[in-house]
């Protein structure tokens, strides 16, 4: 099977794609034939050994595929092969095979297409834990999404306005804006041309707003905690901005607001019944048309160096993905 080998740290330039063993399947784990599998900021970050987990080299980049199961190992009941599934494995996606453990593979509808299937989770996942669990986000409220045309951000505008919330989009370009716009942002700001805290001032009437999804960091944290209202929520979703910001405390008492840290890999593990109920959760709100995740970069296996370089140059507009077998063979 061919796999995208990253043999040295570096951009992605250094990696190769090569013909090697399919990986073998141990206990408690399963293979798929991998169909599609999205990027993710941390792919960027993995293959420079700048993210938290560093694999030993040479590993396989891509934390998210979607397949079909071709083989389960000892111990595994719930799944089998023939099954479509997506794969949360960390590292492997990038690649035509990948092997996952099973408490991380989860069955989809047969009538997903598989480059949604494969974009769909972390994105989704992430932004519905932070909204609705993390931050409670009521009917009405105003929520202040940043980088709202990336991955995490898109779906987190389209999430919540499906919540019900007046969303406000906040991104590095007009394009971008724009389609956040169209995923449902009533209001927008292009924080490279605009003052962040005063356009939000002057969209909400100077009261603020309640909810803030941040996945940027850097030097827009404090003027968005600063834009929050009475009894607002900040949430500390990543820091794709590059530094990791120093907040004045004071903020958060003198406007009775939280800052609310939002670790999705991590909620999945600690409550897998809880995760795995929002995940059908969203299928269904997929199924049923309220959500509408849109594909705009798609790339065969051989070309992966234009995704990893569309989110490293800030280019991409919601997910980018990989496709290993034809689309409309699906
Ligand atoms: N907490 C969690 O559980 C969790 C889960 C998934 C992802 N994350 C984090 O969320 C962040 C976004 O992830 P993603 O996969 O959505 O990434 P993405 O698609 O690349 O989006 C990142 C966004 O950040 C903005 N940005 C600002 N400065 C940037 C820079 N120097 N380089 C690249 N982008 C920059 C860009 O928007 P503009 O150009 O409009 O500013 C871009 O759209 C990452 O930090 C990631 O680690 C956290």
């Amino acid at each position: 099977m061919r796999a995208v080998m990253c043999h040295e740290l570096g951009g992605p330039d250094k990696l190769r794609l090569q013909e090697v063993a399919s990986p073998a399947v141990g206990p408690g784990q399963v293979r798929l034939s991998v169909h599609a599998a999205a990027f993710n900021f941390l792919d960027t970050l993995i293959i420079r050994g700048q993210y938290q987990d560093r694999p030993e080299l040479p590993f396989v980049p891509g934390a998210e595929a979607a397949g079909r199961i071709m083989e389960v190992g000892e111990g595994v009941s719930h799944l089998k092969p023939g099954q479509a599934a997506i794969a949360l494995c960390g590292t492997g996606a990038f690649a035509e095979e990948v092997v996952a453990d099973a408490q991380r593979v989860i069955p989809i509808p047969d009538s997903l297409p598989m480059p949604l299937a494969a974009s769909i989770a972390t994105a989704y996942g992430t932004s519905f834990y932070a909204l609705r669990e993390q931050a409670s986000l009521q009917v009405g409220e105003t929520l202040l999404v940043l980088g709202a045309a990336g991955g995490v951000g898109l779906a987190a505008v389209e999430l919540g306005k499906l919540m019900g919330a007046r969303v406000i989009a906040a991104a590095g370009s007009d394009e971008k804006l724009a389609a956040a716009r169209k995923a449902g942002a009533v209001a927008t700001v292009n924080y490279r041309s605009e003052d962040l805290r005063s356009k939000v001032k002057q969209i909400t009437d100077g009261k603020g707003v309640d909810v803030v999804y941040d996945p940027v960091g850097a030097e827009l944290a404090e003027p968005s905690v600063r834009s929050l209202a009475w009894g607002g929520r900040y949430l500390v979703v990543g820091f794709a901005g590059g530094a990791i910001p120093a907040l004045p405390l004071n903020l958060l008492l003198l406007k009775g607001a939280s800052a609310i840290g939002v670790f999705w890999g991590a909620w999945v593990q600690r409550d897998p019944a809880g995760a795995a109920a929002g995940f059908r959760q969203l299928l269904a709100w997929i199924a049923e048309g309220k959500l509408r995740p849109v594909i705009r970069e798609s790339y065969p296996l051989e070309q992966f160096e234009k995704g990893f370089l569309s989110l490293q140059n800030r280019k991409a507009v919601g997910k980018v993905v990989l496709t290993m077998t034809d689309p409309g063979q699906e």
